[in-house]
């Protein structure tokens, strides 16, 4: 496996290489990650090459703290992608990626207003411009990235189509603990009693899906049903969202009509911001 610092370097590798898939990643790389490059090298075949890129984006963090404190695990990155059978892992330097007088970035307008981005000013604009600054360095055919963060992926399939590139942009579904809850690295920082609880958010989105498909529970009374399931709960916990909202668009899903909508949550489990969602089918409603 090759490890590539520079854009000079990574250059030299890609001008190698036919088919290429990729995995931008911010390090800290745990089952979720690994099914992506799973996915990646499944998309590789025999032919293609998978490349892996660590850099911890400093823009798409809108709170200092949360980037001062993001984990930092290499050595044990850089084994589990040689174990996943990656051709190279590509660690961009700060100073490449947004040079000291960069004047030009992205902006989303639409998607990001809502969910995770009403409470996270600029988060989605910095994950647009990391992603196609990491898509021009590496120039891959296909990227992958995880259904878990389902806006993100909205968001980078939008940018792809507006900005008219021709990469092929892969969700890989959401991998969870054995008790479902969806894997994170936010996770390890839940204590104890929360981390025992958390698994109540994924219980309590399937409870809702088979109300909602089985006719007995309203779109309207999906928040109510979100805050019962959560109700026996001793770790602090506070909802930031429960929105059901369509697919693609966003746009908040108001009738049972038909068609796919997805319930999608963010709620705190002892000050830990945990994400999850799940997709229900409003034709058998
Ligand atoms: O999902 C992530 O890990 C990041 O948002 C990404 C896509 C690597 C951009 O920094």
């Amino acid at each position: 496996m090759k490890s590539i610092r520079t854009i000079s370097e990574l250059r030299e590798w890609r001008a190698e290489q036919s088919e290429v898939i990729f995995v931008p990643t911010m390090g800290a790389l745990h089952a979720g990650h690994m099914s992506l490059v799973q996915e990646a090298r499944r998309c590789a075949g025999e032919r293609g090459v998978v490349i892996v890129s660590i850099f911890v984006n400093p823009t798409q963090f809108d709170r200092p703290e949360d980037l001062e404190n993001y984990p930092s695990t290499i050595e044990s990155d850089l084994a589990l992608c040689e174990e996943y059978g990656v051709d190279a892992v590509f660690f961009p330097q700060v100073t490449d990626v947004y040079p000291a007088d960069a004047s030009v970035s992205l902006i989303e307008r639409s998607l990001s207003a809502t969910l995770c981005g009403a409470t996270r000013p600029g988060h989605f604009d910095g994950v647009c411009t990391v992603v196609l600054k990491l898509y021009n360095m590496v120039q891959p055919q296909v990227m992958c990235f995880g259904k878990k963060d389902f806006q993100q992926l909205a968001i980078i399939r939008r940018m792809m189509r507006d900005l008219n590139v021709d990469v092929q942009i892969v969700g890989v579904d959401t991998v969870r603990e054995e008790d479902g809850l969806a894997m994170s690295s936010r996770n390890a920082r839940l204590d104890q009693l929360a981390r025992a609880e958390a698994p109540l958010i994924y219980q309590t989105l399937c409870a809702v899906k088979a109300g909602v498909e089985q006719g007995e529970l309203s779109l309207s009374g999906v928040r109510s049903a979100v805050e019962q399931g959560l109700a026996g709960v001793e770790s602090e916990t506070r909802i930031d969202y429960v929105e059901v909202v369509d697919e693609e668009s966003l746009a908040v899903v108001q009738a049972e009509g038909g068609g796919r909508c997805v319930v999608a949550v963010a709620i705190f489990f002892a000050g830990i911001r945990l994400i999850d969602h799940i997709t229900v089918d409003l034709e058998v409603v």
